[in-house]
């Protein structure tokens, strides 16, 4: 058994979710950024990759007006990390973060060590399985590139919503997914919903689950 996973991300309209040099704030409108902190108020767990712990180092908390829901639970945090080191004043590490890891780790939180074949990387199926142990049902994943790549790759993502903010990047900073695609019949056929705007940005809502 393994949690439900629903991927968030914001991006460009030609699908970049960040510039090379990292930058990424704010590619979404405020709107947009709210609604995203009440998917996280509907999740019992927020996850991402080392990456994004380097390079942005967030929060993950819900954030939300205070006439926006009353009394909110914070989501568990969950960073799933490799070989190349996370930041120990991290400011997740001050929320007693769920840390999946190929290998133990000397830093502050629950460790679900979860090794692949190669041994560097997380076994992303064998790491949701014990994030369900945990009593985690509802996950949302925010990136970034190589763990939605990972993600989609394990057939592992379920629903994703999307927030197309009104630039066009005109270039390759990070896409939403890093990795190749080689052939037309390896693009995931998908159900998308109808756009709705969020501000100057747009959501949209994809079911990744085939039935039939
Ligand atoms: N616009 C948005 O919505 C949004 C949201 C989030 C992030 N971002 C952007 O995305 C960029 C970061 O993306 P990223 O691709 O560099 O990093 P990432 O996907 O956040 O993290 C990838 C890292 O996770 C670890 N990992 C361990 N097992 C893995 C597995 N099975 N699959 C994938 N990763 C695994 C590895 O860590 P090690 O490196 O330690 O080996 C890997 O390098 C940043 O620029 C950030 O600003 C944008």
């Amino acid at each position: 058994m393994r949690p439900t996973v629903l991927m968030k991300a914001a991006m460009t309209l030609d699908g970049q979710l960040a510039a090379a040099d990292g930058t990424s704030q704010w590619i979404s409108s405020p709107e947009a950024r709210r609604d995203g902190h009440r998917l996280r108020a509907e999740v019992d767990a927020v996850m991402v990759g080392a990456g994004t712990v380097r390079a942005d180092d967030p929060r993950l908390t819900v954030r939300l007006p205070p006439d926006g829901g009353g009394d909110v639970k914070q989501p568990v945090p969950v960073i799933v990390a490799g070989k190349g080191g996370l930041p120990p004043d991290a400011q997740l590490f001050r929320r007693d973060p769920v840390l999946m890891s190929p290998t133990g780790l000397d830093l502050p939180g629950r460790v679900i060590i979860a090794p692949d074949s190669s041994g560097d990387r997380v076994d992303l199926a064998a790491g949701l399985s014990e994030l369900y142990a945990m009593g985690i049902r509802h996950l949302l994943v925010e990136g970034g590139s190589r763990l939605f790549r990972s993600l989609l790759e394990a057939h592992l993502i379920d629903r994703a919503v999307f927030y197309y903010g009104p630039l066009l990047a005109g270039g390759v900073g990070a896409p939403l997914f890093q990795g190749r695609w080689s052939t037309l019949a390896d693009a995931r056929v998908v159900r998308a919903g109808v756009g709705r705007p969020l501000g100057e940005s747009i959501r949209l809502d994809i079911d990744l689950v085939r039935r039939g």
